[in-house]
């Protein structure tokens, strides 16, 4: 059978979804011959992709599992990709079986594949929606329906907001969503960086990612700790000051063998709401 003849409704094939991208990097099936020819544009100028992109998806579970530990059952997971394993609620419910996720995300294929992999899991549902509009994010009715506003959350920005350009302000966005959540709350966040990369693996990034569905904006390290502004972030691993650090390292047991080159294309950090 064809792509074309495969691509559910309302999805378009014939532009790349980074989302449909992000599937292919980490090797899963949920994506076509136009997502493939634009990683491997990427990944041309940065053979380091898969290292970086597993790097990330590792501060996912790690921070998830982290703040599932210090008490949190709520989890709003924006941009939430939904491969096909080792899912936010695949390592919040492993420490506690009770905590609740609301994914989100923007690109029609993730609804239909988060409607397959979620059936039947309890504790979890899917909205199709956009981070740029935190009302109707905040506001739907499922949301509602799952997240309590009473009790803390974290919420959770990884890998979006270099989606976002400038001109959105993600990080009036994220404020706006960190003002609804109670103290005691928490952002967990990564970003693409620029970042004593070489200027024509950035550039080549960036042009792929432009002819995509979003586009791609690589922050340095002091954008990227704008989004924490007014919140405290927690050591990233034991003996680390508080601070921003590469996502391969943050939780990580041994942070020097984590401190691979594809981790350094991300920063991240994991931030408590305190007053
Ligand atoms: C690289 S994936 C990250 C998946 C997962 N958060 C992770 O880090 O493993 C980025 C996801 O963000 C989604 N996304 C990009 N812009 C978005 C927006 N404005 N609103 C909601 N989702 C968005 C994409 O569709 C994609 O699924």
């Amino acid at each position: 059978m064809s792509d074309i003849e495969q691509a559910p409704p309302g999805v378009d094939i014939t532009v790349p979804s980074p989302a449909r991208m992000y599937d292919y990097i980490l090797g899963g099936t949920d994506n076509y011959e136009v997502d493939r020819t634009a990683v491997e544009a990427v990944r041309a100028k940065m053979p380091e992709l898969e290292d970086a992109a597993w790097a990330n998806r590792g501060f996912l579970q790690r921070s998830v599992r982290w703040l599932a530990e210090q008490g949190v059952r709520q989890f709003i997971d924006i941009g939430a990709g939904l491969p096909t394993m080792n899912n936010t609620h695949d390592a919040a419910q492993a420490v506690a079986p009770d905590a609740r996720i609301l994914y989100a995300d923007n690109d029609p294929l993730v609804a239909v594949h988060a409607n397959e992999l979620l059936a039947g899991s309890s504790g979890t549902a899917f909205i199709t929606a956009d981070f740029r509009d935190p009302d109707g994010l905040l506001g739907h009715e499922e949301t509602l329906a799952m997240i309590d506003f009473s009790e803390p959350v974290a919420l959770l920005a990884v890998a979006l907001t270099h989606f976002v350009p400038d001109d959105d302000d993600p990080w009036g966005l994220i404020r706006q969503y960190m003002e609804r959540l109670v103290p005691g709350s928490y952002l967990a966040l990564t970003s693409i960086t620029s970042d004593r990369q070489v200027d024509e693996s950035v550039g080549n990034l960036k042009r792929v990612y432009s002819r995509s569905s979003a586009g791609a904006f690589p922050r340095t390290r002091s954008e990227v700790e704008r989004f924490f502004t007014g919140l405290e972030i927690v050591p990233p691993y034991e003996g680390a000051e508080a601070a921003l650090t590469y996502v391969g390292m943050w939780g990580a047991e041994d942070p020097e063998a984590a401190d691979s080159d594809g981790s350094r294309w991300g920063y991240c950090a994991v931030a408590r709401k305190t007053g």
